[in-house]
Formats: structure tokens, C-alpha cells, sequence
């Protein structure tokens, strides 16, 4: 799939945001090792603190569907700016967490939401030194 396909399947995902509050809508597509592709957006609740962001509910669909060793590269498409959309804190750690179970430097593309605007980046470089499984592997 190329990128422009990856962060489309993004940007349609960013449009079945639940984001009644922030009022940004997130998507993310995950594409697995093997090409398949699983998508999520992110989904807010009254009580704020729950909200869910698109990253993690994409990984949530991609360990159901393929498995979280499997993720090989993933798009993020968000705002109406022309800014890009990258991942949170939260989600660079979970995705760390994909990167280190697939041993994959995970490759993240960052969209504006109108998909104008792209910047690419691998997880390594979001969350250098990063506390994940690989640091719990010795912990017995
Ligand atoms: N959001 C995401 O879905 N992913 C990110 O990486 C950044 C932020 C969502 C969370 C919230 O619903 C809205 O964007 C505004 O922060």
C-alpha cells in the first residue's frame, strides 16, 4: 500500500470520530507486515479523562485482527489546520510497545487532516529511550 492509500484509510477513519468535545477528530490506520490494514479514531466521553485516541483504538483492532507483532507502519491523520497530527505521549508508548514485540522501528506517518501535509518518523525517534516489554524481559 503506498502512503498516500495509508493515511486515506486515516483521513475516512478521522471522519467516524467521536470527538463531540474537543471537536478534533483523529484517525489512525495500522498496517500489519503482511499489507493487512485495520483503522480507529478517536472516541471521547462526558467524563473527559476517558477518552480514547485513535492510535490506541486502531492497536486495540490490530491485536484482534493480526496481532501487535505485526504492526509495521502506521498513519495518523488529524485537525483542520495545517499542522500535522502526532501521536500523544500516551500513544508513542503504546506504540513502543507494537515496535518491540514486531522488533520493528515502526514507521509513523503524520497528516494534516486534509492530508496536505505529511511527516514521517520512526517510533525510535517520538520516544528515544523508552521504557517497554524489552525492559520487563529480565524481570523475574
Ligand atoms: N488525540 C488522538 O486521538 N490522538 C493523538 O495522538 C492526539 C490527540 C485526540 C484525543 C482527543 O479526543 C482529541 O484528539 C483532542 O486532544
Amino acid at each position: 500500500m503506498t502512503d498516500e492509500e495509508l493515511i486515506s484509510l486515516a483521513r475516512t477513519a478521522a471522519a467516524k470520530a467521536y470527538a463531540p468535545y474537543s471537536r478534533f477528530q483523529v484517525g489512525c490506520a495500522v498496517e500489519s507486515a503482511d499489507g493487512e490494514v485495520v483503522t480507529g479514531a478517536n472516541m471521547e466521553n462526558a467524563c473527559y479523562r476517558l477518552g480514547l485516541c485513535a492510535e490506541q483504538s486502531a492497536l486495540t483492532a490490530a491485536q484482534h485482527v493480526f496481532g501487535l507483532d505485526r504492526v509495521a507502519r502506521i498513519a495518523v491523520s488529524g485537525g483542520t489546520g495545517e499542522a500535522v497530527c502526532t501521536p500523544c505521549g500516551g500513544c508513542r508508548q503504546a506504540i513502543l510497545e507494537a515496535a518491540q514485540l514486531s522488533g520493528r522501528d515502526v514507521e509513523i506517518l503524520c497528516a494534516s487532516g486534509d492530508g496536505s501535509n505529511v511527516e514521517r518518523y520512526a517510533i525510535s525517534a517520538l520516544i528515544p529511550h523508552g521504557f517497554g516489554p524489552a525492559n520487563l524481559a529480565d524481570a523475574d
